[in-house]
C-alpha cells in the first residue's frame, strides 16, 4: 500500500513539474552583470543628487524621564559609494562601499524628574564615513505573474561616526561626543543596526508593495493588449538573471484563449551587453490570432484607395473593364469593390535571419454603381508568403514589407470562366498601389517593448533566430 503511495506521488510530482514546465515564453529577457551594475549605478547618481537637503522626518520620542524631539533632519553631504551587484541562486546581492554621509539637524529635550526640570535646544552635525552596505535582494513571482522582491540577509559597518554639537549648553555635550558618537556607530552596525533596518523594510515593504503595483499588460493600437506577465520565477546563473513572460496579445476587454503554443526559444549564452530580450513568433502570431477572430483581418479596396480609375469597368484606357472584357460587358459604367479577408490567421516564422508572415485569404469582387446597389460576381483564393525586414528604433519595432508575392486562382464566378493570368495581373497591381504601402503603415506604427520610459537603447542588434527575434542592447536611462 505505502508503496503504491509512493508511486503515486512520484508520478504526480513528475506530472506536476512537468507541467509547470510545458509553457514556453512568448517574451524573455536577459539582464546580465553589465546591465545590472549600470543600473545600480544610475540610481545611486540619482540618490546622491537627490538625497542632500533632502528633510528626514521630525523624531518625537520619550526614553525615561526625557522626551525629546529631533527636527529639521538634513542630509548634508553624501557621497557616492563604489558600488557592485553579484547574482546568487535566487537572487541578487547588492554592495556597496565607502559611503560617506552627513546629517545637520536640531534638537530640543526636557528632562523633568520630581522638582528636576532641564530643559535646552541646539543643532548637530552628525557625520558617518566608510560605511559598507551588503543586502541580498531575493527575486521571484507571485500568483499574479508579477515580480517580488524580499531581503533576508544584511550587513553592515561603519569605520568612524562623528556628532558635533551648537547652541545651548554645547561645550557640556561635546565632552561626551566621543561616547555618543561610540553609541551611535554601534547603534548604526551590523545585521540589527539601523541602517540594515531601514534598508530591510524598503525594500520588504516598499519595494514589495511597488512592484505589487507594477502593471504587467499594455495597452496598444486600441484594440490590443500586450500581457508580460511572468509565467515562471527569473533564473540566476553567474553572468546574467533571465525572466520568463507569457508574451501574449490578447483582445483588450476580451479573455486570451489563444489556441495554440508558444515554440521553444534558443538558449543562447551572451551576455556581453546589458539586455537580451527574446521575442517568439507566439507574441506576433497571438496578435495576428486575435486580429483575425475580431473580424479585424478583412478590408474593403474600393476607388477612393485606388487612384487612377483601375478599378472602372468602363474607360478609354486601362481599367478592370478593359484588361477583363467580361466585367466590362456585364456591369458597364460601374466600380469594382473587393473585398480582401484572411481565411486563416497571418503566421509569422523566424528562421535563419528571415521573417516571414504566411497568409491565406479570398478576394472578393462587387460591382457597384451609385448609391446602395452592390453587385458579388466573384471570388478568388490567394496565397501570399511575405518577406519582411525587422527593426528596432526608439524601443519598438518596426516592420517593413520586403517581398509580397500573391498567387490567386478563382473560387466561384458568376460570370463564367476567368484568366488566372489577367487575374494574377490586376491583385498585384492591387497589393503593391494598396496593400503594401497599408500594411508599411501598420509595421511602421511599431510594437511595443515593456521598457520603462526613461530607458532607452544604445549598440542595438538584432539578430532573428529559429522562431524568435533577438534584441541585444546597451541601455542609457535618461531622465
Ligand atoms: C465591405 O462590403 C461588403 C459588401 O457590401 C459589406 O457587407 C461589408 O460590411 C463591408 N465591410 C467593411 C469592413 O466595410
Ligand atoms: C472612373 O469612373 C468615375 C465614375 O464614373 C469617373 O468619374 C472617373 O473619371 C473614371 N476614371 C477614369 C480614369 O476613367
Ligand atoms: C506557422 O508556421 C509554422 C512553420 O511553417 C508551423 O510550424 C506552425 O504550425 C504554423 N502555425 C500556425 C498557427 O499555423
Ligand atoms: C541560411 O541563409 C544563408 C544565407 O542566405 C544560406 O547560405 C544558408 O544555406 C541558409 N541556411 C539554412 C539552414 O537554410
Ligand atoms: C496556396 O497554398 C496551398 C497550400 O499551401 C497550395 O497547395 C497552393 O498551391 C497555393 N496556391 C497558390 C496560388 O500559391
Amino acid at each position: 500500500m505505502q508503496r503504491v503511495t509512493f508511486f503515486v506521488s512520484i508520478f504526480l510530482i513528475v506530472l506536476l513539474t512537468n507541467g509547470t514546465h510545458s509553457k514556453n515564453p512568448g517574451l524573455k529577457s536577459r539582464i546580465t552583470s553589465n546591465g545590472l551594475n549600470y543600473a545600480v549605478n544610475v540610481a545611486l547618481d540619482v540618490l546622491s543628487k537627490d538625497i542632500t537637503n533632502k528633510a528626514i522626518p521630525d523624531q518625537h520620542d520619550k526614553s525615561g524621564s526625557v522626551s525629546y524631539d529631533i527636527t529639521g533632519m538634513k542630509i548634508t553631504k553624501f557621497t557616492k559609494p563604489t558600488s557592485t551587484v553579484s547574482l546568487q541562486p535566487g537572487g541578487l546581492m547588492w554592495r556597496t562601499s565607502n559611503i560617506d554621509i552627513g546629517l545637520h539637524g536640531d534638537f530640543h529635550y526636557k528632562y523633568k524628574k520630581g522638582i528636576i526640570r532641564i530643559s535646552d535646544h541646539g543643532s548637530f552635525d552628525l557625520t558617518g564615513s566608510g560605511i559598507t552596505i551588503a543586502i541580498n535582494l531575493i527575486i521571484g513571482m507571485d500568483s499574479m505573474g508579477r515580480p517580488t522582491i524580499s531581503s533576508s540577509t544584511c550587513s553592515c559597518s561603519v569605520r568612524a561616526t562623528g556628532i558635533k554639537f551648537h547652541g545651548g549648553r554645547a561645550w557640556i555635550y561635546n565632552l561626551f561626543r566621543g561616547k555618543v558618537a561610540k553609541k551611535l556607530k554601534s547603534s548604526i552596525e551590523g545585521e540589527n543596526g539601523l541602517l540594515c533596518k531601514q534598508l530591510t523594510k524598503l525594500v520588504n515593504v516598499d519595494g514589495a508593495r511597488k512592484l505589487a503595483q507594477l502593471p504587467v499588460s499594455v495597452k496598444f493600437a486600441r484594440k490590443f493588449l500586450l500581457d508580460y506577465s511572468f509565467l515562471s520565477k527569473p533564473a540566476f546563473s553567474s553572468g546574467f538573471m533571465e525572466t520568463y513572460h507569457k508574451g501574449e496579445v490578447n483582445w483588450y476587454g476580451g479573455h486570451g484563449n489563444i489556441p495554440f503554443d508558444a515554440p521553444p526559444l534558443p538558449a543562447g549564452s551572451s551576455s556581453s551587453k546589458m539586455l537580451y530580450l527574446w521575442l517568439s513568433d507566439f507574441l506576433f502570431n497571438t496578435m495576428s490570432y486575435t486580429a483575425f477572430s475580431h473580424g479585424f483581418l478583412t478590408y474593403n479596396v474600393t476607388d477612393k484607395n485606388i487612384p487612377g480609375g483601375i478599378l472602372n469597368t468602363t474607360c478609354k484606357n486601362m481599367c478592370i473593364g478593359k484588361l477583363i472584357p467580361k466585367i466590362g460587358q456585364m456591369f458597364p459604367n460601374s466600380q469594382v469593390m473587393l473585398n480582401l479577408r484572411s481565411s486563416t490567421m497571418p503566421n509569422m516564422t523566424a528562421f535563419n535571419a528571415t521573417t516571414k508572415v504566411d497568409a491565406d485569404g479570398e478576394i472578393k469582387f462587387y460591382a457597384t454603381k451609385g448609391k446602395g446597389k452592390v453587385d458579388y460576381f466573384l471570388t478568388l483564393s490567394a496565397n501570399m508568403s511575405t518577406t519582411i525586414s525587422i527593426t528596432v528604433k526608439n524601443e519598438k519595432v518596426f516592420a517593413r514589407v520586403l517581398k509580397l508575392p500573391i498567387n490567386v486562382h478563382v473560387k466561384d464566378s458568376k460570370i463564367g470562366h476567368l484568366n488566372d493570368f489577367m487575374l494574377n495581373f490586376i491583385v498585384k497591381k492591387i497589393i503593391t498601389t494598396f496593400v503594401e504601402p497599408k500594411l508599411n503603415e501598420l509595421g511602421g506604427n511599431g510594437f511595443p517593448l515593456p521598457i520603462i520610459g526613461s530607458v532607452h537603447f544604445a549598440n542595438t542588434e538584432l539578430l532573428i533566430h529559429q522562431n524568435s527575434l533577438l534584441i541585444a542592447t546597451d541601455v542609457k536611462y535618461l531622465q
